[in-house]
């Protein structure tokens, strides 16, 4: 039988990561899958938990790990590759608790980078933020763009950043960091007031709940589909494209909210109504990727456009609301 390669997704139960994992298990690789639930859930891997090529290990990257690593390579070998996802991943809470953030994003992102030295793994993902720009960065924002996150969660993002550098140059780390826009697709959580936009609108839209516009609307977004994002990150995990470099990824198209909330409401045909509210305090007027690097590197062209990726959502949101009411019916 052929060498079936084993990948390591931390916070693989969570939003971008379960449907890394989706890409990875469909592509036929072995995958573990460590995440302490905190904002993952289970459900959203329901479909691999019995198949034999994947384990899941709830263990926390701000914690102890060797018993947990321990687990993982007794039951499916080697750790090969990781893709490292688990991350404490809202702006807000970062700036209420900084020194949670950088014991998760930061110290917890040292534990991994620490095996992967010692362990000689083959090579690692990193899930990073275009939160480490400048507010004031003119747009559309490039790999070169300045530097200057706004939020201990950019700080940290931008941190692992230099040390992923440092491990490449010192230990002979091999890795791709991926800078993501705002990501968007089923299985983001619209629950927290720091949800994505595109989670909140459709399930006000859904609902018939008023909508929540900060400002005028006129403030512009990057939104990228989930399934473009996990296929990119499959795609340099397992190859040698994108080796030792930092790629933003987008879709180079620039969309004001106002747009975004017109197509949410034609396509849900709803009729929630809009309320207009001040700014939110540290949000940036525009933001879009150039993609001239992802293109050149990893040869990235996102697949799904905005109005397909948002009637995809759409029906997942409906599909998820369905469930959960039967969950609680059967509860009750
Ligand atoms: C997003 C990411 C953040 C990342 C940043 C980098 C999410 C949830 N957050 O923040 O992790 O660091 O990009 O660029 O993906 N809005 C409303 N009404 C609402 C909610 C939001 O009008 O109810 C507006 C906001 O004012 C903002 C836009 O929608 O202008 C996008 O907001 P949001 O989805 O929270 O994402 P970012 O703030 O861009």
């Amino acid at each position: 039988m052929s060498h079936v390669p084993h990948i390591l997704v931390t916070g693989g139960a969570g939003f971008i990561g379960s449907h890394t994992v989706d890409v990875l298990m469909n592509r036929g690789y072995a995958v573990s899958v460590l995440d302490n639930l905190s904002t993952g859930y289970m459900t959203n891997l329901e479909r691999w938990e019995k198949h034999p090529r994947f384990h899941f290990v709830n263990a926390d990257i701000t914690g102890e790990l060797t018993s947990a690593f321990a687990r993982i390579v007794a039951h499916s070998g080697r750790i090969e590759r990781i893709a490292h996802f688990a991350a404490q991943t809202a702006v807000p809470v970062s700036m209420d608790d900084p020194v949670g953030d950088i014991q998760a994003n930061l110290c917890g992102t040292a534990r991994i980078l620490e095996y992967a030295r010692h362990n000689k793994v083959t090579k690692v993902f990193f899930a990073s933020s275009s939160a480490i720009y400048d507010d004031d960065a003119p747009v559309p924002v490039s790999e070169e763009s300045r530097a200057r996150p706004m939020s201990p969660y950019g700080i940290d993002k931008l941190a692992v950043e230099f040390y992923l550098d440092y491990y490449a140059k010192l230990y002979g780390l091999t890795y791709t960091a991926l800078r993501f826009m705002n990501v968007y697709g089923p299985r983001q959580d619209p629950k927290s007031w720091y949800s994505g936009v595109i989670s909140i609108f459709l399930d006000r839209a859904v609902t018939g709940q008023p909508i929540t516009i900060f400002d005028d609307g006129e403030q512009t977004r990057d939104f990228v589909y989930v399934t473009d994002v996990a296929e990119a990150v499959a795609d340099t995990l397992m190859s040698r494209s994108g080796d030792n470099a930092i790629i933003n990824i987008g879709t180079g198209v620039e969309v004001t909210i106002n747009q975004l909330t017109r197509t949410i409401l034609d396509l849900a045909g709803s009729a929630s109504t809009l309320r207009y509210e001040p700014p939110r305090p540290g949000d940036i007027r525009r933001s879009v990727t150039t993609m001239e690097k992802a293109v050149e590197l990893l040869n990235f062209h996102p697949r799904v456009a905005l109005r397909d990726g948002l009637h995809a959502t759409l029906a997942w949101v409906r599909q998820d609301k369905t469930r959960s009411a039967a969950r609680s019916g059967s509860a009750a």
